[in-house]
């Protein structure tokens, strides 16, 4: 009897703490490039984004897809939030990589969900699957550590003391260092979002390819500086990281805006 409880209490222990090793950007970071992809947004993707969406905000629907990583029925959309690259590559490794590509994966995922959005037959449920789905995805792959290598699962394998606390390299790039802002999304939103014309326009022209280039290149220099094991000097290094971190989110959040204004435009 008191082993059967104490079974109970430590498998929902588990099944609380499971999910949240390997999400993606935290859910502040969803929230942050949502909203911040919602600013952008010519009037006509707002009308067909809100006609699917409803009431629901683009910020809310950004978390949808690791809130249902507790549904066994979408287990087939583990792998859509990332890409690994076991090595840095050269840009034109990673375009000739990208072009023989036929794995489920964050690159191959966004170009099928980009496709079949604009479809107009397309059904309700899928337009909502698929439209979710491509949100989240295209602000994963800015989190460096979403094209990291798949021998460490994109950072999750490397544990490391962060705040006299067990973490990973992962969850401080998806969370930690974020979470350390101790801002609300809204707020952050507020504190970043400062973009020029000249700029937006720049981040929008750059191809799937560019976007997952440029992670992979931060990523690799992170694998650098941190070993399992290691204890970071958290102040230290959220100091060196926090401007490269609000970029990759603006620039999510930026380049969400244009894939949905080419999409519904
Ligand atoms: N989350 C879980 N597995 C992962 C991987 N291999 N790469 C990136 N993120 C992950
Ligand atoms: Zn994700
Ligand atoms: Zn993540």
């Amino acid at each position: 009897m008191k082993t059967s409880i104490l079974k109970k209490i430590l498998l929902g222990v588990a099944i609380l703490y499971l999910p949240i090793q390997t999400m993606a950007w935290g859910t502040n970071g969803h929230r942050i490039c949502g909203q911040i992809a919602d600013s952008y947004l010519t009037p006509k993707a707002r009308a067909a984004v809100k006609a699917i969406l409803g009431d629901e905000s683009i910020a809310m629907a950004s978390n949808w897809a690791d809130f249902i990583k507790s549904d066994p029925n979408f287990n087939y959309l583990y792998n859509w939030h990332f890409i690994n690259f076991d090595k840095s590559l050269s840009q034109a490794d990673m375009q000739a990589y990208l072009k023989a590509d036929t794995a489920t994966d964050a690159y191959t995922k966004i170009g099928f969900l980009t496709a079949q959005l604009k479809n107009k037959n397309l059904s309700k449920t899928n337009k909502l699957l698929y439209l979710r789905m491509l949100i989240h995805i295209v602000e994963d792959v800015h989190q460096p550590f979403h094209t990291g290598h798949l021998s460490d699962k994109g950072g999750n394998d490397v544990k490391v003391m962060w705040y006299d606390k067990e973490s990973n390299l992962h969850s401080i790039w998806d969370s930690q260092m974020i979470d350390a802002q101790q801002l609300s999304y809204t707020e952050y939103v507020l504190a970043i979002n400062h973009t020029t014309l000249a700029q937006r326009a720049i981040w929008q022209k750059a191809t799937v390819g560019q976007w997952l280039f440029e992670s992979n290149q931060i990523v690799d220099k992170l694998y650098l500086e941190t070993k399992n094991g290691d204890k970071v000097n958290t102040y230290k290094y959220i100091f060196k990281n926090l401007a490269t971190v609000n970029e990759q989110l603006l620039k999510g959040g930026v380049r969400l805006a244009g894939v949905l204004n080419q999409i519904f435009g």
